[in-house]
């Protein structure tokens, strides 16, 4: 009796140590900014989708064993009592806890398939750019290492990807996939595999601030974001 509740204890410990991950974002931006997450398909939505999170402040998301989704900021907002407003950048619907609406691009992405069976992680600027964001592995076993997007790429955005906000300031720098819509920058079409697309002129512009982020769709990376038993540090700014 004691000995199988003991090992009972300690199959479902390994069990809860070795699969669940907690996410701390940390806002290290000057301005406040409004995190937000999408679970992909079947997987709980975490924190209802979205939150504040004022500048120094950080908070932490418990994510469940095999979990995958993405989380992003939103910069720029104003919500009201009940959390209906907007956002200058990935505004999910205008409403404060996203609850499975996505954001409408461009935003940088942090990315996650966990216990699959390692954890892969990536930071995405596939659709574009809206603020610096890096992922920090922690305690976990394997390559885990960094990916640091701390460059500010709207500063050095050609023109005709700039988006500008509502009051004049520049406040997203779009891909071009996203702006131009044509199969050379989104690998759709006729190129549409990893050996038939190929960085552009604009692509190169993101790889060069953030190296180690995937700057169009079929980007080959120096090295593939794993790791197994990490809980994730994400940092804004
Ligand atoms: C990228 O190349 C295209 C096509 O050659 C050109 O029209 C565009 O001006 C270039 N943009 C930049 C930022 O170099």
């Amino acid at each position: 009796m004691a000995l199988s509740w003991h090992l009972s204890f300690v199959l479902v410990w390994n069990f809860l140590g070795a699969s669940a991950a907690i996410f701390t974002l940390q806002n290290k931006c000057p301005h406040t900014i409004w995190p937000a997450t999408l679970s992909g398909a079947g997987k709980p939505l975490l924190v209802n989708g979205g939150f504040q999170l004022g500048p120094a402040q950080a908070a932490t998301i418990n994510a469940p064993a095999g979990w995958s989704g993405r989380f992003w900021a939103r910069t720029g907002c104003t919500f009201d009592q009940s959390g209906k407003g907007s956002c200058a950048t990935g505004d999910c619907g205008g409403i404060l806890q996203c609850n499975g609406a996505g954001g409408i691009p461009p935003v940088s992405l942090a990315e996650f398939t966990l216990n699959s069976p390692q954890d892969f992680y990536d930071v995405s600027l596939v659709d574009g750019f809206n603020l610096p964001i890096s992922i920090f592995p922690s305690g976990g076993t394997g390559n885990c290492r960094s990916v640091i997007c701390k460059a500010d790429l709207i500063r050095v955005c050609p023109p005709e990807l700039v988006v500008v906000g509502g009051n004049g300031e520049r406040v997203a720098c779009k891909s071009a996939c996203l702006a131009f819509r044509q199969p050379q920058y989104c690998c759709t079409g006729a190129i549409n595999s990893p050996t038939t697309c190929k960085p552009t002129n604009y692509s190169q512009i993101f790889k060069r601030a953030c190296p180690t982020a995937y700057s169009y769709p079929f980007d080959d990376r120096t090295g593939t974001f794993t790791c197994t038993g990490a809980n994730y540090v994400i940092t804004y700014c």
